[in-house]
């Protein structure tokens, strides 16, 4: 991590001091950062149907909300305007870098890069997140307004979750490079100074709802329960309709084969949090290289994972786009290295992961060739 990114603070006095506590602002964050992408290319990805787009208006006072893909015609409307697009990172090399820098917070907590791009005096409103987020100034100027307020009443029935009561408490105006860091649900508002792009690393948490949903279904589709409910001493009942004890008893002690443990959970968290988003698909090779060319070409320039694979680990257990695989010692150190690194270089190739790579690259995972 480069020394300026946190003001000269370490990772772990960020963490200890601010981290999910409160506020930062970090002036020369990223020296001369100019951002992956100009307006001209953030605008094209919000005309591609592959990503996910947000465009807003301020026309006389009312706020407009619409998604994407757009054309053209939207930005020449009249009125301030921003268009955000996520995950941005799963299309550019240099977004995926940017977020990358932030590799003292775990990739389980990374979410996307998100890029805005507004004209003199757009913004999203007054809100709040529920997710942690580094916010760097791109190209232009921006006046943010944050407040630690506890009133996080929203207007009923606005496009977009806006501050019904936002009373700011801090205030700057940030350049290029500049980075803001708030907590979840930290009330601020950011307004365009003239043109403006903004780069929002956000991660995520899941509510305790949804992973119960997700853990439930997840279980599901990994439960295999034995036997069949089966009543040879039935009696004649009072009542047809009556459900009896007996039943009752029986089904519980059925349902008690449902179990789970850590192991259960950490295997659940893999595939969970590994998981592409709905909208994100792989595209495998369209003539893939025969096994023993591949090999050849990873041995001599190494082996990347595609931006949009996701690979986590727990102890032995690896998780890649949702999927669990167990690996052997020999695998071990060089799957660690890619998770954490996303390429490895040609010498670290061995022999025990070749084959896995050349799975990996079948299914459009990653490709021969590490980064520069
Ligand atoms: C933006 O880039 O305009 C929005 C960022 C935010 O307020 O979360
Ligand atoms: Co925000």
């Amino acid at each position: 991590m480069n020394s300026t990114l946190l003001g000269g603070l370490t990772a772990d006095e960020f963490l200890s001091k601010y981290w999910q506590k409160k506020p930062l602002l970090v002036r020369g964050a990223i020296p001369g950062f100019k951002g992956p992408f100009d307006r001209a290319q953030l605008l094209d990805l919000a005309q591609s149907d592959e990503m996910e787009s947000r465009m807003v208006w301020q026309t006389d006072g009312q706020w407009e909300l619409e998604h994407g893909p757009f054309t053209p015609k939207a930005w020449r409307r009249k009125g301030p305007w921003t268009a955000l697009v996520s995950g941005t990172n799963l299309v550019s090399n240099e977004a995926d870098a940017l977020l990358r820098e932030f590799n003292f917070i775990p990739y389980a907590r990374l979410d996307d890069l998100m890029v805005s791009f507004a004209t003199d005096g757009g913004g999203v409103g007054p809100h709040f997140d529920n997710y942690d987020v580094f916010l760097i100034q791109g190209m232009g100027r921006r006046r943010w307004r944050i407040s630690a307020q506890r009133d996080l009443t929203v207007i009923d029935g606005a496009p977009l979750r806006l501050l019904k009561h936002f009373k700011p408490s801090k205030e700057w105006i940030v350049e290029p490079g500049d980075l803001l860091y708030l907590p979840p649900q930290y009330a601020h508002d950011g307004v365009a100074i003239g043109d403006c792009m903004t780069y929002s690393v956000g991660f995520r948490t899941a509510t305790a709802q949804e992973l119960a949903d997700g853990f439930l279904t997840y279980l599901q589709e990994n439960l295999c329960l034995r036997g069949r409910y089966a009543d040879p001493n039935l009696e004649r009942p009072r009542n047809p309709a009556e459900i009896s004890d007996d039943m009752v008893e029986q089904v519980a002690q059925m349902l008690h084969g449902i179990t789970w443990n850590k192991k259960t959970v950490a295997n659940f968290l893999g595939a969970y949090l590994s998981e592409p988003k709905s909208h994100v698909f792989f595209e495998p090779p369209a003539r893939p290289l025969a096994p023993a060319a591949f090999e050849r070409l990873i041995r001599a320039n190494g082996f990347r994972l595609d931006l949009k694979t996701q690979l986590l680990f727990k102890g032995h257990c690896f998780y890649l786009n949702g999927e669990p695989f167990e690996t052997t010692s020999a695998q071990r150190a060089a799957f660690r290295d890619i998770a954490k690194n996303r390429s490895i270089s040609a010498n670290a190739v061995n022999p025990a992961v070749i084959d896995a790579f050349y799975d990996w690259y079948c299914s459009g995972f990653g490709h021969p060739g590490a980064f520069a």
